[in-house]
């Protein structure tokens, strides 16, 4: 499938068609690769992956998704690049835009992901910045489909901080018609701009109650509460107890919700062993989706 956009930094990019259509391709190439594996599509193509941040879950699916789809990655850290010596990211986008067929980077500010964009010819995917995170996004609506059967009209409860990855679920919601309740402490809530846009085609509730958010809830979902602050005492106060996914929160949801989390997670803090764990919990499948639905995001930009 072809996009619209040349780049994908936040999921705003897409068309409601064009997500959708992602999640669809993802299934199937997830079924295609359990058949016995993956067309070649992006043979001989390269991708450049830039970390200024650790990560296992993004570095490896990128990297075995392109292997799958007979193409190679090269994995950068920041600290190797020249970048980290002052070269400017526009030479940066410049020279890896001749080298390479896309670039993926994970940064702490958006603003550099913008202006990688601007200047490589080549399309730029965000793996992750202070304040999106979409590829985690195409992977949980991914899980939510195989699991549900369908997106739109469905109930998602955002439980604690109002996050990258809560403003890119976000947007998720608004591209596939899913209403989205989100429970955080005051002064927690998700980007502003984000949720005036998105509040033009889905329910957006902003409250401070995790269990009116997971009241007729078909998915719960949460994340760290420590994305881009130190989890001083302090801030864990502003979340403990009240925002912690457990199994009392999850008895208050629809018995066949969902349990959703990007991971890497604070085990008994933002969520108790006993959910992660439990039989509502599919983050394993989360995790496995990245894989599938970056394979369809990788072929769409790359083979535009
Ligand atoms: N969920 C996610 O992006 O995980 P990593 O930080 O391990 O890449
Ligand atoms: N919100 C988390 C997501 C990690 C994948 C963070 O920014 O660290």
């Amino acid at each position: 499938m072809k996009l619209k956009t040349k780049d994908l930094l936040t999921l705003a990019e897409l068309t409601p068609k064009e997500f959708v259509g992602l999640i669809d391709e993802s299934i199937k190439l997830k079924k295609e690769l359990k058949k016995g594996g993956n067309k070649s599509v992006l043979k001989n193509k390269t991708l450049t992956m830039i970390f200024q941040k650790p990560s296992t879950r993004t570095r490896v699916s990128f990297e075995v998704g392109m292997y799958h789809l007979g193409g190679h990655a090269v994995n950068l850290s920041s600290n190797d690049m020249q970048l980290s010596r002052g070269e400017s990211v526009e030479d940066t986008a410049k020279t890896l835009s001749r080298y390479t067929d896309c670039i993926m980077a994970r940064v702490y500010e958006h603003d550099l992901l913008e202006k990688l964009a601007k200047h490589a010819s080549v399309p730029v995917i965000n793996g992750l910045s202070d304040t999106f995170h979409p590829c985690q996004i195409l992977a949980d609506f991914m899980t939510i489909k195989e699991k549900k059967k369908k997106l739109k009209g469905l109930k998602i409860a955002w439980i604690g901080d109002g996050n990258n990855v809560c403003n890119s679920m976000i947007y998720g919601a608004a591209l596939s018609g899913v209403n989205i309740s989100i429970a955080t402490p005051k002064g927690f809530e998700p980007d502003k701009t984000v949720i005036k846009e998105a509040k033009k085609t889905t329910n957006i509730e902003l409250i401070t109650d995790p269990f009116v958010a997971t009241k007729n809830a078909d998915v719960v979902v949460t994340d760290t509460f420590s994305s881009i602050h130190n989890l001083d005492k302090k801030r864990l106060q502003k979340f403990l107890p009240k925002y912690q996914v457990n199994d009392k929160l999850m008895k208050s949801t629809e018995k066949d919700a969902i349990f959703l989390h990007c991971l890497p997670a604070k085990r008994e803090q933002e969520v108790t062993s006993s959910v992660i764990d439990g039989s509502q919990s599919v983050v394993w499948d989360e995790a496995e989706n990245r894989l599938h639905t970056q394979k369809a995001l990788l072929a769409a930009l790359i083979c535009a």
